[in-house]
């Protein structure tokens, strides 16, 4: 009776190890515990044992273990499906899209860089300004001329963007007070859109101020910031020009493929300015430079139109791609 038992159970192992999905297993099920199956089929033959309790115990054993190694079998069938959904091995690999740093956050860390190995700090400032930071401390009364080159953006009658990173110098130097030598990048705001004109632009702000510091200062370190950033010889020159805020002012211009390209305005720092935050302009005087970030980005990486920076265009963006 036991090896009979034994032969069946090793009869339902062989054929549960060919089943490969759950309608091959309910064909096994049905040939050994169905209505006609083999152990079934056992269960006829109790009427003629010797000890029919004991045969119908170890006969409900015997269906029991079957039904057991059938359900295991089904898990496994389950299992094998889960992992085989899991990975498909065939399918094209995801590709992981790797972001590039914007041309003009690569501009801006660089002349930070340059910067600060001149012993200048970044400051930050703010986008939305009062007039008073914007024009009035900057030595620009209301009904001043310059006020008209500047299409200031108004956001009511008290505040308005930002039209140059210059109001920076009015914030830090009533903060932290003087001697100071700072850099301060940033997004500006004017009313102009044309090809060569965005609304929203970036520059860059420098301010020194020290006892004793003068123009041979200023030229020094604007000329050498110009060999840092472009790592050449470079023909310039400083050519007179007016800021409200210094008192002289100057355009530094440089030699590109023949011309002469204005990049940059500076000047020494006007005496109304300091006294506009309460400087001594006996004791203290300073320089200060304001440049436009797009313009030293084009020269750098020969852009031709300044709209590439604000179209989102991934194929201009990724030729930046390991820039930092
Ligand atoms: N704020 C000026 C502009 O937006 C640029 C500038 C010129 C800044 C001379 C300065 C400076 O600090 O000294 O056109």
């Amino acid at each position: 009776m036991e090896t009979q038992y034994s032969s069946l159970i090793q009869n339902l192992k062989e054929r549960l190890n060919t089943c490969k999905n759950e309608n091959e297993l309910l064909k096994v099920k049905s040939d050994f515990l169905g209505k006609n199956g083999l152990i079934t089929k056992e269960f006829l033959g109790i009427r003629n044992a010797k000890d029919k309790k004991y045969t119908g115990q170890q006969l409900n054993l015997l269906k029991k273990q079957a039904e057991n190694l059938i359900i295991q079998t089904s898990l496994e069938i389950q299992n094998r499906q889960v992992s085989v959904d899991a990975i498909d091995i065939s399918l094209p690999g995801r590709n992981v899209a790797e972001g590039t740093r914007h041309p003009i956050s690569i501009t801006i860390n660089h002349i930070s860089n340059i910067m600060r190995g001149y012993g200048f700090r970044v400051e930050q400032g703010n986008e939305i300004e009062t007039e008073f930071y914007n024009f009035e401390a900057l030595n620009i009364p209301p009904n001043h001329p310059a006020r008209d080159m500047h299409d200031t953006f108004y956001i009511n009658a008290k505040n308005l963007l930002r039209t140059h990173t210059s109001s920076v110098q009015i914030h830090t130097m009533m903060k932290t007070g003087v001697p100071l030598k700072i850099i301060a990048p940033g997004k500006v705001y004017r009313c102009d859109s044309d090809p060569t004109h965005s609304p929203m632009f970036h520059q860059l702000e420098g301010l020194y101020i020290d006892e004793d510091i003068n123009f041979c200062h200023l030229k020094g370190i604007l000329e050498k910031f110009i060999m840092d950033y472009f790592q050449k010889e470079i023909e310039m020159r400083f050519r007179p020009s007016y800021f409200p805020f210094t008192e002289p002012s100057a355009e530094l211009d440089i030699k590109f493929r023949g011309k002469w390209l204005e990049v940059l305005g500076c000047g020494m720092v006007h005496d109304n300015v300091l006294k506009n935050v309460g400087i001594n302009p006996e004791k203290y005087s300073g320089f200060a430079f304001g440049l436009g970030i797009e313009r030293f980005a084009m020269l750098k990486f020969d852009i031709r139109d300044l709209r590439s920076f604000y179209e989102n265009d991934l194929s201009f963006l990724r030729q930046f791609r390991g820039l930092t």
